[in-house]
């Protein structure tokens, strides 16, 4: 039986990975063991299986009794006790979310549905180092796979609208918190049908700009508003962000000798954990739209071709209908008027399913196949 380590099962993407695997009944036929930062030897997580109490998550000597270790626990983590726990001549295999390794020679992005076939390579070639990728790319090759997986696409852009998820839990609370206090910041008005709309606006905008509601973890205001930057400067004035669209998915897509340009725009939205993405897509010929509608929706059981009219946008294409679903909605399919080649295509997506936890907890599936 593999023995498998958790770390950072507690936090916001870690829950949601355990959540999963309970209901899947992923516990069945390993042997888990979970580790803390700050509370060793207390009772491990009810996962429907014996589970041993905490272990240190420091403690190189008890992580190299594992065949498997699944982090969570975040960048700096990974940083602390990889390289160590390598040198310590460990050969499991580490199933990582943090973006620390994910560029690295010897780690594989993994997106199963999407790129089985350069998992399955670098297993054959003794890899044992496998990262989730960036929730916008995983999201967006997981509603457009069919499209790469026909090399259709001869370059595309992605604009994105990310929800505060993508930020963390503490993002979330104040998301609400600015929208709360944005509200309460003209609770009188808006009880009043005939206060005058420019008034509510006025004060609305007042509230952000003078700091009257909380920005702490964003530093700024979202409720009211949006941030068109996530991540830090590069050099040619890309986010960060915005370089891991083109960088993984060629990646992912084990097309680094002949990459599809990607480019784009990341923006930070008040929605709260799907990310949104409008894509423009050059095409390499004219294919029909029934065509692509038909390779998009036949790629993995996950996505959903929404028909390009109002009524159908509304209901399945959005966040609200998105989130705390694996359903991958695929809509505004329509040529642009720039041309045949052109195509418009927008896409939703849980940040922290697909985005996150699901490729990581079908990572542990395929190594035990
Ligand atoms: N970097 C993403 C975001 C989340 O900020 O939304 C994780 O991939």
């Amino acid at each position: 039986m593999l023995k498998v380590g958790f770390v950072g099962w507690r936090g916001m993407v870690g829950s949601v990975l355990m959540q999963r695997m309970v209901e899947d009944g992923d516990f069945n036929g390993i042997e888990p063991v979970f580790f803390t930062t700050s509370q060793v030897g207390q009772a491990g997580p009810d996962v429907g299986v014996d589970v041993p109490p905490l272990k240190d998550a420091f403690d190189i000597e008890a992580l190299k009794a594992l065949d498997v270790i699944i982090t969570c626990q975040g960048g700096d983590y990974t940083k602390k006790v990889y390289e160590d726990l390598r040198g310590a001549g460990w050969k499991g295999y580490w199933i990582d979310a943090a973006s620390t390794l994910r560029m690295s020679d010897d780690a594989t992005i993994v997106l199963d549905p999407v790129n089985r076939k350069v998992i399955d390579a670098q297993l054959d070639a003794g890899a044992r180092t496998f990262v989730g990728g960036n929730c916008t790319v995983s999201l967006m090759l997981m509603g457009l796979g069919g499209l790469f997986e026909a090399d259709m696409i001869e370059w595309m852009t992605s604009m994105t609208y990310q929800a505060a998820s993508g930020s963390g839990a503490k993002h979330m609370r104040e998301l609400l918190n600015q929208m709360g206090g944005l509200r309460d910041s003209v609770a009188s008005e808006l009880k009043d049908p005939a206060s005058a709309i420019l008034d509510i606006d006025r004060k609305v905008t007042e509230a952000m700009r003078t700091g009257a509601i909380p920005t702490d973890n964003f530093g700024a205001p979202l409720a009211g508003s949006l941030l068109p930057w996530i991540d830090s400067k590069l050099d040619n004035g890309q986010s960060r962000e915005e370089w891991k669209g083109y960088v993984e998915t060629n990646k992912i897509l084990g097309r680094q000798d002949s990459p599809v340009p990607i480019d784009g725009l990341c923006v930070r939205i008040g929605a709260m954990r799907s990310h949104s993405q409008a894509f423009t897509i050059k095409l390499k010929q004219d294919v029909p739209l029934d065509e692509i509608e038909e390779r998009i929706a036949s790629h993995n059981e996950w996505v959903k071709v929404i028909p390009n009219d109002k009524d159908a946008t509304i209901d399945g294409l959005t966040p609200t209908a998105a989130t705390g679903t694996l359903s991958i909605p695929v809509g505004r399919l329509r040529k642009l008027n720039m041309g045949g080649e052109y195509l418009s295509a927008f896409s939703v997506g849980d940040q922290l399913l697909w985005g996150a936890a699901e490729p990581l907890k079908r990572m542990l599936k395929v190594l035990r196949e």
